[in-house]
């Protein structure tokens, strides 16, 4: 079975008197364990997509069923449950929290669930490498190590899925690779699905399929 079951999505804003068409009859199934990019040009859709997926928006039209449950017929607070205990997040610009250290910064998800597991943060911050930073804030820490411990953050609940709207977008080229060598690694080894959005052809060729979005449509689906 599909961990995300993507059907007839459509996403409309409305824009004043008008309205804006981001996504125009999505069908797209994720099966467990890819590493999926979403691509495509600027304003067709890719984050109002992934959007939908992490339970930030609601489609106007369509289902999203992830890992079995139909997002449109939770509760709030179930979907808010779903994020917190199935998803992980990583974003183009980080989003630490400046006064907080690595370590801090990694742990915040799993006090969010209620959990106290210092040896889950600590093996998070192993898997991406930065034992030996754990005491650095993020001003302290390069654009690399800094997503690095975003990913860390990302993968500390142990999520069925992570998304990641163009997580290298912030970083040079060699270290955008890096991470998603790193991204793909964690994938194999845990078995973690990953869905992450990106304009870097480099970084499109390390998933296991690319999707591509042209004005809110799937124009094409290639596998690698
Ligand atoms: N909150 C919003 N209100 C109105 N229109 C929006 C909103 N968010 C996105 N849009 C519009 O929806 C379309 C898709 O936007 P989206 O952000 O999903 O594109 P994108 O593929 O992520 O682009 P980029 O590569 O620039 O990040 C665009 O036309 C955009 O202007
Ligand atoms: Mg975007």
């Amino acid at each position: 079975m599909a961990i995300v079951s993507i059907k007839q999505v459509t996403k409309i804003y409305p824009m004043g008197k008008t309205q804006v068409q981001a996504l125009n009859g999505v069908d797209l199934s994720i099966e467990k364990g890819e590493f999926l990019a979403i691509a495509g040009p600027s304003g067709s859709g890719k984050s109002t997509l992934l959007n939908l997926l992490g339970c930030l928006d609601v489609p106007t039209e369509g289902t999203v069923v992830i890992d079995g449950q139909d997002l449109a017929k939770l509760s709030e607070h179930a979907r808010a449950t779903l994020r917190r205990q199935k998803l992980g997040f990583i974003f183009q610009g980080f989003n630490l929290i400046p006064v907080l250290t690595a370590f801090e910064n990694i742990e915040m998800p799993l006090r969010l669930k209620g959990e106290n597991n210092p040896q889950r943060v600590w093996e998070a911050l192993e898997a991406v490498g930065l034992k030996e930073h754990a005491q650095h804030r993020p001003a302290e820490l390069s654009g690399g190590q800094q997503q690095r411990v975003a990913i860390a953050r990302a993968l500390v609940t142990d999520p069925l899925i992570v998304l990641a709207d163009e997580p290298t977008a912030n970083l040079d080229s060699k270290t955008g690779e890096a991470i998603i060598e790193l991204m793909k690694k964690i994938s194999l080894e845990k078995g973690t699905t990953f869905i992450f959005s990106t304009h870097d052809a480099k970084v499109m060729s390390k998933a296991t399929r690319m999707v591509s979005l042209t004005d809110g449509r799937i124009e094409e689906s290639i596998v690698h």
